[in-house]
Order: C-alpha cells, then sequence, then structure tokens
C-alpha cells in the first residue's frame, strides 16, 4: 500500500505558475505517487481538478474529479494529456483555481472536447469530455502552459484580481519585509 501525502499549494504571484511544464518520459512508479498525492491534496482543498505546476512540479500532470457531492468519486489522472479536437460551441463558465484562492472569473472556453493522455498503466487514450468536466480538462491543462484563468478575462478585471492576490499575500507573510 502507498503512503499517500499532502502536497503544498503554491499561489500567485509565483513565477512557477507562468513556466511550460515538461512532458512526463514515462507513466512509472514516481509518476503514479505524484498523482496519489495530487489527488489526495486536491481532494484535502475541495478542489475539482489540480496540475503539477501549482506543487511546484514542472511536469505535465493533471489530476481531475467533476463527481457532484454524494456522487461516487470519479478520479481521473492524466499524463501529458493533449487536445485533439475541441468543439465549435463554446460555454461560459465562473472559474476559480487553487493557487487563486477565492478569486473567480466567468471564462469562455469550447463547450467540449477529446484528449489524448497516457494513463496510470503509461497507455495512450482518449476523452472525451464536455459540461464541468471539459472545462475542468482546459483550465488545467492551461496550467501545464503557464496560463491561469485570469489570462483568458480582460487587463483590467487581471489586474484586480493579482492586486488583491498580492496584498493578501503580504500580510500572510511571518517575516515582514
Ligand atoms: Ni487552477
Amino acid at each position: 500500500m502507498a503512503i499517500m501525502a499532502l502536497l503544498p499549494i503554491i499561489t500567485a504571484p509565483d513565477p512557477r505558475l507562468k513556466r511550460k511544464s515538461k512532458p512526463v518520459a514515462k507513466v512509472d512508479g514516481r509518476v503514479r505517487k505524484l498523482m496519489a498525492d495530487m489527488l489526495e491534496t486536491m481532494y484535502d482543498s475541495n478542489g475539482i481538478g489540480l496540475s503539477a505546476p501549482q506543487v511546484g512540479i514542472l511536469e505535465r500532470v493533471v489530476v481531475v474529479d467533476c463527481a457532484r457531492e454524494g456522487e461516487k468519486p470519479q478520479p481521473i489522472k492524466l499524463a501529458n494529456p493533449e487536445i485533439v479536437w475541441e468543439s465549435d460551441e463554446t460555454v461560459v463558465c465562473s472559474e476559480g483555481c487553487l493557487s487563486l484562492p477565492e478569486q473567480y472569473a466567468d471564462v469562455e472556453r469550447p463547450a467540449a472536447v477529446r484528449l489524448r493522455y497516457l494513463d496510470e498503466q503509461n497507455e495512450i487514450r482518449e476523452l472525451d469530455a464536455k459540461g464541468l468536466l471539459a472545462t475542468c480538462i482546459q483550465h488545467e491543462i492551461d496550467h501545464l502552459d503557464g496560463v491561469l484563468f485570469v489570462d483568458h478575462i480582460s487587463a483590467l478585471k487581471r489586474g484586480i484580481i493579482l492586486r488583491k492576490l498580492s496584498k493578501t499575500k503580504r500580510l500572510k507573510s511571518p517575516v515582514p519585509a
């Protein structure tokens, strides 16, 4: 039995959230452990998705679970996810992010996507997603390219959110600098 661990989630502004993550060469024991730890960390924070860069690891690994409250968990673990098709139809969804705590904004994205990825056994798979799952997966894949949900909204709204976060971070800093 693997022992899981909670990972520290990094928050904006942090330069690591703006970097492009590297593909994993192979889904091996190390990557499986990372996926398990990320899932545990995501559940612990009441998130529906988490990407490796959000725990400071610049590798293309994502976990999501969009099951509703009361439903049985539907964890999905993705390595090197790639969107291979997206619908012309779009939807607007109010998005938040564990790396931008307590900030929300309406983001427009394709309503449905198909992705190709490596699963936990290092097998190539495809997945069709729509609704909340499609939005969540696109949000997480964005993280792998250093893109945050606020990068999809106006510079004005983005500025307001990022200034708020900088301020909160300064107030929380244990050592005044
Ligand atoms: Ni996020």
